[in-house]
């Protein structure tokens, strides 16, 4: 007995000890004066909260944007208890911070949150990690392996195009189909195919429940609930993470799969190298040989390339975190952004009829990458719809060193001193616009909040300080840790609305005003009256009959 009190006290102190040195320099950091100080921004309403709930409390950014036209493009807003957290519409700044990505990383927390279920992934893992990852991985994403995989987004697009056609013929004429639900299954299939040549056959109706398709929505459909005090708890005591939940042993098991499944495709994909370059005595010889043309082969096939200095060969540990990263990074991102395609054709009817007339020219269901790149007012939809909902609309970041970001235009401090630079010290957070910086009427013309694709014959000048990796825009970031698969992404969101507007006319089946915009991560839309079902998106789809 006595001993058993003993191991408690013992077990006790050492939980006690830890959470000291765990929280002391969180405590420290929150006590200490914060470099930001002097930075003009908005009071607080709370202090636990800081500026965080008014700030979720609208859909747009319309809160930072009163206090940048009050206070100027650099500010700040207070975070969890009260944390000074930086926010800047320099472009300037913001392009400083995204070069410098091993000086800027993401916040623990974050990080914590994705490697939970993604491992030490590309999305995940920083600084000299990054950069080894990245060099194998890039070459998989380039513009000729994209062009290898548009067959798999045509094909998957017109089975999409099938599924609704039945859906409408069934009904009549026309159908109210919820868009999220078929688009997100389309881009599964996509990610699986093109990923891994993986089939989750998700659009199939008839089909099996697919072994890796339950996998992921064990651990993603747990994943997406709101913070609960046990999962922040466990952020901060990691020796509570041991504690079994009945979410956690499903995840576990889910994560275990998930282990099985990606060592299984590894095997095959490295079956598929060594076999093919036997036959071709010569493996970084073009991909001729190879049965497999997808990315998770691309990039095995790159790391087992004779002439690689070993220390850049990856783990195969490394190399199946990319799988789950693969499928989280490139599956809703894309659905989400071809759904607010979708809604916004859906309410400029104009633009729908417009872009149906060009798609409607190409006399194939099957056009190639080329094809579909060089249809002009395509084009410009697509980007217009990437500027107007960009999937991600903030990305988090912290000051890794003490250090001073440059400024295109000098802050005045609420001391009235004028500086050229953002001192920051190591650990001050940081959340850089995305979305903002679409919105900005000096960056864009007074017009900015239209959703108008006829901007893209000729944009402002004034765009190209925009420090994005694409279009001048911030929609898949900018600098080393920018979206790797923004081709991907582009060109089956192309495949997609192709086959959709020649098939189908598209009309809201709620009134905009319904529809509201929500999610830190993923901005997706939601049906006011009906938040509890999730995100959805309901349209009239009717077929459309050529005159
Ligand atoms: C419309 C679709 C997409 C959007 C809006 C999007 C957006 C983004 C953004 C904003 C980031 C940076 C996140 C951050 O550092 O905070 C990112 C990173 C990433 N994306 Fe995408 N993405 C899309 C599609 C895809 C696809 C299709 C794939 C893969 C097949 C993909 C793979 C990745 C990966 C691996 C990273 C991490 C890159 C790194 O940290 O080096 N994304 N994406
Ligand atoms: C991480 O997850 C925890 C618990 O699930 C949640 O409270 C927190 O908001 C998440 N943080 C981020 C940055 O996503
Ligand atoms: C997938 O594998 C099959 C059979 O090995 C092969 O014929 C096909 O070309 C592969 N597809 C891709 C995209 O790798």
């Amino acid at each position: 007995m006595a001993a058993l009190i003993n191991v408690v006290w013992a077990l006790g102190l050492a939980l006690w000890s830890y959470a000291i040195w765990r929280i002391a320099p969180a405590l420290y950091a929150l006590l200490k004066p914060s470099p930001l100080r002097y930075i003009p921004g908005a009071p607080a309403p709370s202090w636990l909260f800081g500026n965080l709930k008014q700030l979720s409390s609208v859909e747009e950014p319309i809160i930072q944007e009163g206090w940048v036209e009050k206070y100027g493009k650099t500010i700040k807003f207070k975070g969890w208890f009260s944390r000074d957290t930086l926010f800047t519409m320099d472009t300037k700044a913001i392009n400083y911070i995204l070069t410098h990505s091993s000086d800027y990383p993401k916040p623990e927390a974050s990080r914590f949150n994705l490697s939970q279920f993604l491992g030490n992934g590309v999305l995940v893992v920083e600084g000299e990690q990054h950069r080894k990852q990245r060099r194998i991985i890039n070459p998989a994403f380039g513009p000729a392996q994209i062009r290898e995989l548009t067959g798999i987004f045509v094909d998957k697009s017109l089975q999409l195009r099938d599924v609704w056609k039945n859906e409408v013929l069934a009904h009549g004429d026309s159908a109210r189909i919820d868009v999220v639900k078929g688009l997100s299954k389309m881009t599964l299939d996509v990610i699986g195919l093109a990923g891994f040549n993986y089939s989750f056959d998700a659009l199939n109706v008839h089909g099996k429940p697919n072994e890796l398709n339950e996998v992921f929505r064990t651990i993603f459909g747990t994943a997406g609930k709101r913070g609960s005090v046990f999962g922040m708890l466990k952020f901060i005591f990691p020796p509570l993470r041991l504690i079994p939940t009945e979410r956690s042993k499903r995840v576990t098991k889910a994560q275990r799969d998930m282990r099985r499944i990606g060592m299984q495709l590894i095997a095959e994909k490295k079956a598929d190298v060594m076999r093919a370059s036997a036959q071709k005595k010569k493996i970084d010889n073009g991909l001729d040989g190879l049965q497999n043309r997808d990315l998770l082969t691309l990039l095995i096939k790159a790391n087992m390339a004779t002439d690689l200095p070993e220390d850049h060969r990856l783990s195969d540990e490394d190399v199946l975190a990319q799988v789950p990263t693969f499928l989280v990074a490139g599956h809703e991102t894309t659905s989400t952004a071809t759904t607010w395609c979708l809604y916004a054709l859906s309410h400029a009817l104009e633009v729908q009829q417009k872009l149906r007339e060009e798609l409607l020219d190409i006399p194939t269901d099957h056009p190639t990458m080329d094809e579909l790149q060089e249809l002009p007012y395509l084009d410009a939809v697509i980007r217009e719809t990437m500027r107007v909902y960009p999937p991600v609309p903030t990305a988090a970041r912290i000051a890794g060193i003490d250090d001073v970001i440059p400024l295109n235009e000098p802050y005045t401090d609420i001391r009235g001193a004028v500086h050229d630079g953002i001192r920051v010290e190591k650990g001050t957070a940081i959340d850089v616009p995305l979305l903002a910086l679409h919105r900005s009427k000096e960056l864009w013309g007074e017009d900015a909040l239209e959703f108008r694709p006829e901007r893209w014959e000729s944009i402002p000048d004034t765009v190209h300080s925009v420090p994005g990796v694409w279009s001048h825009l911030m929609t898949f970031l900018g600098g080393p840790r920018a979206c790797i698969g923004y081709r991907f992404s582009i060109v089956e969101m192309k495949a997609l609305v192709f086959t959709l507007v020649r098939a189908f006319e598209f009309e809201l089946a709620v009134s905009p005003q319904n529809i509201e915009k929500q999610g830190v991560v993923i901005r997706r839309p939601f049906v006011k009256s009906e938040k509890h079902k999730g995100s959805q998106l309901p349209v009239h789809v009717k077929l459309y009959k050529r005159e």
